[in-house]
């Protein structure tokens, strides 16, 4: 049996508790509304505070600790830190530990979450650009050529920003990442919110720890069986300290973490030791009997199935037909239709999955709209203004046409393929202006603009 040190610890806490004078008010469920309660059923005696024998993940020496150690020992890091509060804090307080004040290089897409990031380590962003590959309706996975262009143009970059797997499923090439940032002896930060099961068998791509990133973020909830809010820090080597991102990441997390999440972080990592590998092989042999394991292995996650319609008519027409039929898809919008298998996926729920998509697709004439525009995501360069300073600033919309040389107050994203072209802080030069007239007057869906409005900051000086 694989330890689970926060679990016994519960475990053996609830055995001999008898009188709960402490928080959380609904006493281990004795006060909770019924309605809720009956929901939660044992799973509420678990939700304890920090008593004797159960650690504080604000100074773990315990059995917070032990199971942290037992996670990185799995995934070969030199530290695993536990988080409450999704992938979200870890990515924030990735970059606050790297680069406070300094430049960060992204390479492909990013959540939203690194954007946070940078506004409070006033951090700098710097983008390289990410080819969209139209038939497929996604990026490609970052090009080597390119970061190593970008590091020798800026050679005072604090650390290097990769998404892998990509929410799309799009693997990058990790260890030649990490082997030029390496070279210059910058530190790598994955984002690997959508990965934490890579390597769990010979199958999955690697996982980015092996791969030689310094700091990787790996969501537990999203892939793994873990409790929605768990995710868990890997720190790797000398270029990133442990302790500074340890004290933003707790800076960043309440002080009063969920035990339910704790132990849900200490069950996943005993699940991948345990009946993780059994498990992961039983999904492949259902996906590849279906004919659905994705032709880019490894560079493609294998447990989510995206479908590229170019077409929002399209893909919401797939997914109202599964729904009528029970099956609820994670995304579905004007690029395609994303599915997650994840694990525990049946032979019949995948053969259900497959009969409605295949008669949607043999029912509709053409599977890609007019009008889709795919485009690259051309180099956004440094900026006029930190997103910090352009953050929360008085902004006013004005017609696109009249915003050159002002500085964007939001993010303009078009969907599809929903990237943002342009970011708060940027100044808009005559390409920009032009690019965004173009993309309104096709009546594209575009985030951050409204009837051919830009909101632009009032002062910039402030
Ligand atoms: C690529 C990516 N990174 C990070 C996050 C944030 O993860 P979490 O929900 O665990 O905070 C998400 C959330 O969807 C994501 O898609």
């Amino acid at each position: 049996m694989a330890e689970t040190p926060i679990l016994d610890a519960l475990i053996h806490t609830v055995e001999r508790l008898r009188v709960p004078l402490h928080v959380p008010g609904h006493k281990q469920g004795r006060v909770l509304p019924s309605a809720f309660a009956t929901w939660l059923g044992q799973a509420a005696k678990l939700d304890l505070t920090e008593l004797p024998g159960l650690d504080n993940l604000h100074q773990p020496d315990g059995c917070i600790l032990a199971s942290q150690q037992l996670t990185a020992a799995y995934y070969g890091s030199d530290q695993c830190l536990y988080s409450v509060n999704g992938s979200s804090a870890g990515i924030m307080a990735a970059i606050l530990a790297c680069a406070e004040g300094r430049k960060v290089l992204f390479a492909g897409p990013f959540h939203q979450s690194a954007w946070r990031g940078l506004v409070l380590a006033d951090a700098e962003p710097v983008f390289l650009p990410s080819r969209f590959h139209a038939e497929q309706c996604r990026h490609e996975p970052p090009s080597p050529e390119h970061l190593r262009q970008a590091l020798a143009a800026h050679p005072d970059t604090a650390a290097v920003f990769v998404t892998s797997p990509t929410y799309h499923g799009v693997v990058a090439d990790v260890a030649t990442l990490a082997e030029i940032c390496h070279s210059e002896g910058v530190p790598l930060i994955v984002d690997e919110a959508h990965g934490a099961h890579f390597g769990l068998i010979e199958a999955f791509p690697k996982h980015s720890v092996a791969a030689g990133a310094d700091v990787v973020i790996q969501s537990v909830h999203k892939m793994l069986p873990g409790l929605t809010q768990t995710a868990w820090v890997h720190v790797t080597g000398d270029l990133v300290s442990a302790a500074t991102l340890e004290r933003w990441l707790l800076t960043l997390q309440t002080t009063s973490p969920s035990y339910l999440l704790l132990a849900s972080l200490d069950v996943a990592q005993a699940w991948l030791r345990e009946e993780g590998p059994r498990v992961a092989t039983e999904t492949m042999n259902v996906l590849a009997e279906a004919g659905l394991l994705p032709s880019e292995m490894p560079f493609a996650d294998p447990l989510r199935h995206w479908l590229p319609t170019g077409s929002l008519e399209l893909s919401m027409t797939i997914r109202s037909a599964l729904q009528e039929s029970g099956i609820y898809v994670e995304l579905a919008d004007g690029l395609g239709v994303l599915s997650v298998f994840g694990f525990g996926i049946t032979r019949a729920e995948v053969s259900r999955y497959l009969s409605v998509v295949n008669r949607v697709l043999q029912q509709t004439p053409t599977s890609r709209a007019t009008g889709f525009v795919p485009y690259e995501l051309e180099q956004m360069g440094t900026l006029a203004i930190r997103p910090r300073r352009a953050f929360g600033k008085p902004a006013e919309w004005v017609p696109v046409q009249k915003a050159l040389g002002r500085v964007s107050a939001g993010m303009v994203t078009p969907y599809p393929p929903g990237v943002p072209v342009v970011v708060p802080g940027q100044r808009l030069d005559e390409p920009c202006v032009q690019m965004l007239t173009a993309l309104s007057d096709m009546h594209s869906d575009i985030h951050g603009m409204r009837d051919g409005l830009i909101a632009v900051l009032q002062d910039e000086t402030t």
